[in-house]
């Protein structure tokens, strides 16, 4: 087993020449306890909910930056700010919400009294939640219990309220022994005494979980009773450039009966462009023409599904569609569209809702409904503290992935008075998707239409998904994100484990990270059409993602002078290197090194294709041991993505606008003694960089206090610099590898790394083929 590697990471401002190597120099620390670890930083959550916020940034530093947008020229932040922070003042966020019109709530019912009970700390009689109140009365506490879903509700010691769905009866005591304290927000009403509780109903009838249904998975034989099947309208938000593992996920879940529409985010000029031309081939296949920038935990993710519903049933060869299916370009079905398909007929009506599975209190408290929102330039900013939620709400929450019934979709953008007031509560709350339609149905006719499961198996693994985009640097919250499958982790979706757990659906892949986990999930969800999948195909392993696009992206001085002197390392006789057209990230097979397709465009204009490899800096050639630890490897990179541990800066170019991260990767030897304890996976070393010149230019570490005591190795990394176009040439000939060329477009289409060889497994080039059935 190896060992969690350790990443180092820090900003490098380098002055002076550029275009140089540095010298990176390990040594092993005489102080142990200065352990690296202490810098490999998460922050766990205890229960699943899709990206909760798990920590919120200091109050000062968020003013310091909401300052700083403010001074900023862009007007409409301003004022969409000041907006924000004078309705949090004068207290407009505090709505009045309207009666639930879910039929488990009684008004009649609230505050009828149950009596007092005698109660301990050591035995609660509401064992749900507590809560202490600095301005506790019966009704604030009421508000609270029946906001999570519970059933009682008693106070107790002036400020204490406790909620819950049951109490011993028999532990009933006199009136009077309630009447001992004031509360604690109102001295003309009592809450409770010392060890005696009493007791009230929220006006719940019964709990929630009740009303709703689990999900169990069905054959599709059953459908054979219906005369007709439900159709879907496949709602893809598309981010990134992964044009090919679109199309696949689109060849899995593509019939002429269901809908796709697609939104691109704002930003991504290149997917959108791709998926015009799609659906140009596909009659219902619709893509939004004006994207919205969707971000992490953004209210505009919310406003992207609105637009969705609201632009489908306007289009009248759109507007047929049963049930709503949330998707991103990173899941894939894991069972076949047929029994999606079975599984929405039979539960016609119902929407699919996955629940936090605990404690409702808890995960209101979690999930920040206790801050105001606000979404501007790009980021959801925290402006304050919600001084009091709407009184007569019942909240609930869970996954943002949701399955909507058309009925309950068309209710979620009315005109209605319930959703109208939510739908402008949750614009000022932090992922609002993990909680708008589960509160909507908890207090609406929809509250027993929901099946709690959303038919998707998510992928968590707190410990690596979890954390903060950078330590040191300021952020406004951390959130969790699922992994991507691997071979380790596809077992979790083998079929009987998916129809016992009821999961059509999974994420996430990544087919440059695991190709082959995606031809699981595939092979399963085709398992009734197998023959259509091409497994035969030489390409069927490989994995093509675009990374530049002259044509979108603009000119790249370094990306040019890069692809120049690979052109030129290709002697291609007479040709004479033209322009730079897209570079592609390739991959072979899931085990292969991650290479680069530059596609160029000679001075008479004709398409040739370079196949380049970064060599990478050396591994340590003879693994040290540090205190009973073996260093495996050594690798150097930009844009670490701290989840999967590898570098997205996949071209191994590095300039001075670059954060070069240090990834070593630690092996415990088990025969040896380490003073390391258990929760550290890597001894500690200090690590030094040099210039070329063998001056000492960064070191990390409290290093006046260190000396280096053993030497573990070194070597070197290149820094690019475009403007010595000299030294630019050289370093590209040292680092860079050239593997392959090919000098036409049918020359190319006939080379399993050219982007011009055919790809079925994603290719649609015609459409849709009726008689195959399957887009080709
Ligand atoms: C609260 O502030 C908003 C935004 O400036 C304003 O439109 C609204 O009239 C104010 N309400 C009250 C009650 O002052
Ligand atoms: C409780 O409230 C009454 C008025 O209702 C007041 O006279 C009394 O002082 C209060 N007790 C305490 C301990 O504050
Ligand atoms: C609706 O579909 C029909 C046939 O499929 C097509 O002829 C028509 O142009 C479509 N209408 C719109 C508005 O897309
Ligand atoms: C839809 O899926 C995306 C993931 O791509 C997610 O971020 C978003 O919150 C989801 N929205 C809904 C309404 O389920
Ligand atoms: C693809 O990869 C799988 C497993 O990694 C292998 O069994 C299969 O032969 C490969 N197919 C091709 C066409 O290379
Ligand atoms: C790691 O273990 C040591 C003792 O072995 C303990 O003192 C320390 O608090 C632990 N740190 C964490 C983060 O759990």
């Amino acid at each position: 087993m190896l060992g969690t590697p350790v990443l180092l990471r820090w900003a490098m401002k380098t002055r002076g020449p550029m275009g140089k190597t540095l010298r990176i120099v390990l040594g092993s620390l005489v102080f142990f306890f200065i352990n690296l670890s202490i810098i490999y930083y998460y922050v766990q959550i205890e229960k699943p909910s899709d990206q909760s916020v798990i920590q919120e940034r200091a109050n000062e530093k968020l003013h310091e930056q909401l300052q700083c947008v403010l001074d900023g020229s862009n007007e409409l932040a301003k004022s969409a700010l000041n907006r924000a922070a004078c309705r949090l003042q004068n207290g407009s966020f505090h709505e009045t919400m309207p009666l639930s019109g879910c039929h488990n709530y009684d008004t009649s019912l609230a505050g009828v009294s149950m009596g007092c009970f005698y109660d301990q700390s050591s035995n609660r009689q509401l064992k749900g939640h507590q809560y202490d109140f600095a301005d506790n009365t019966r009704d604030k506490c009421e508000s609270h219990c029946y906001r999570a879903g519970f059933l009682y509700y008693g106070v107790e010691y002036g400020k204490e309220c406790f909620c819950g769905d049951d109490f011993d009866a028999q532990y009933i005591i006199e009136r009077s022994k309630c009447k001992e304290y004031n509360c604690t927000g109102d001295d003309s009403q009592k809450c409770g005494g010392f060890d005696a509780i009493d007791i009230y109903r929220t006006g719940l009838i019964i709990k929630a979980a009740q009303l709703t249904r689990r999900p169990l998975y069905l054959e599709v034989e059953r459908l054979k009773e219906k005369p007709t099947k439900a159709r879907i309208l496949f709602v893809l938000q598309l981010n990134g450039r992964n044009i090919r593992q679109v199309q696949r996920l689109l060849k899995s879940i593509y019939s002429p009966n269901h809908f796709y529409y697609i939104h691109v985010d704002k930003r991504q000029i290149y997917m959108l462009s791709k998926m015009r031309d799609l659906a140009a081939r596909l009659a219902n296949l619709y893509v939004e023409p004006e994207g919205r920038s969707t971000i992490w935990g953004g209210a505009s993710l919310l406003d992207m599904i609105t637009d969705a519903i609201r632009t489908t049933i306007n289009i009248p060869n759109f507007s047929s569609w049963d049930y709503l299916v949330n998707l991103s370009e990173s899941d894939f079905p894991v069972m076949s569209l047929a029994e999606l398909e079975t599984q929405l007929t039979l539960n016609n009506g119902r929407s699919f809702l996955a629940s936090h599975g605990y404690n409702t209190a808890r995960f209101i408290q979690k999930q920040g409904f206790d801050y105001v929102f606000v979404e501007c330039e790009e980021r959801m900013w925290r402006v304050g503290k919600r001084n009091e939620f709407p009184r007569g709400l019942r909240i609930d929450g869970g996954s943002d992935w949701v399955i909507l019934h058309k009925d309950f979709a068309k209710y979620s953008i009315s005109n209605e008075e319930l959703p109208q007031k939510l739908r402008t509560l949750f614009s000022s709350i932090i992922l609002p998707v993990e909680s708008f339609y589960h509160t909507l149905a908890a207090n609406s006719m929809y509250c027993d239409h929901v099946v709690t499961g959303n038919l998707r198996l998510t992928n968590w693994n707190r410990k690596q998904g979890c954390r903060c985009a950078s330590l040191k640097k300021v952020v406004d919250w951390c959130g969790c994100s699922p992994l991507v499958f691997t071979k380790d982790t596809i077992h979790k979706f083998e079929l009987e484990k998916a129809k016992e757990k009821v999961y059509y659906l999974a994420r996430k892949f990544e087919n440059l990270i695991d190709v082959d986990a995606i031809a699981a999930a595939e092979a399963q969800a085709m398992r009734d059409r197998s023959h259509l999948l091409n497994t035969n195909s030489k390409a069927f392993n490989t994995s093509h993602v675009n990374l530049y696009e002259a044509g979108f992206d603009g000119y790249s001085e370094s990306y040019t002078l890069l692809t120049q002197r690979l052109f030129s390392m290709a002697k291609l006789g007479s040709l004479s290197f033209g322009s730079l057209r897209s570079i592609h990230v390739y991959r072979e097979h899931f085990e292969a090194n991650w290479q680069l397709v530059f596609t160029v465009l000679t001075t008479h204009g004709q398409t040739i294709e370079l196949l380049a490899q970064r060599i990478h800096d050396t591994l340590i050639e003879e693994q040290p041991i540090v205190n009973g630890y073996i260093l495996r490897s050594i690798r150097i990179g930009v844009s670490i993505d701290h989840k999967e541990e590898i570098f997205r800066g996949y071209t191994g170019y590095v300039d001075q606008t670059g954060s070069p991260t240090i990834l070593l990767q630690w092996e415990r030897m088990s025969d040896l003694p380490t003073s390391i304890p258990e929760n550290k996976t890597s001894p500690a070393i200090q690590i030094i960089w040099k210039d070329q010149t063998g001056h000492n230019k960064l070191e990390f570490g409290l290093l006046q206090l260190l000396m280096v005591v053993e030497r573990l190795g070194e070597f070197d990394s290149p820094l690019f610099d475009s403007s010595v176009k000299e030294d630019f040439f050289q370093m590209v000939a040292k680092f860079y590898r050239l593997v392959a060329s090919c000098s036409s477009p049918v020359e190319c289409s006939g080379s399993l790394w050219s982007t011009y060889y055919p790809d079925p497994k994603s290719d649609i080039l015609v459409g849709y083929d009726e008689r195959l059935g399957y887009l080709v």
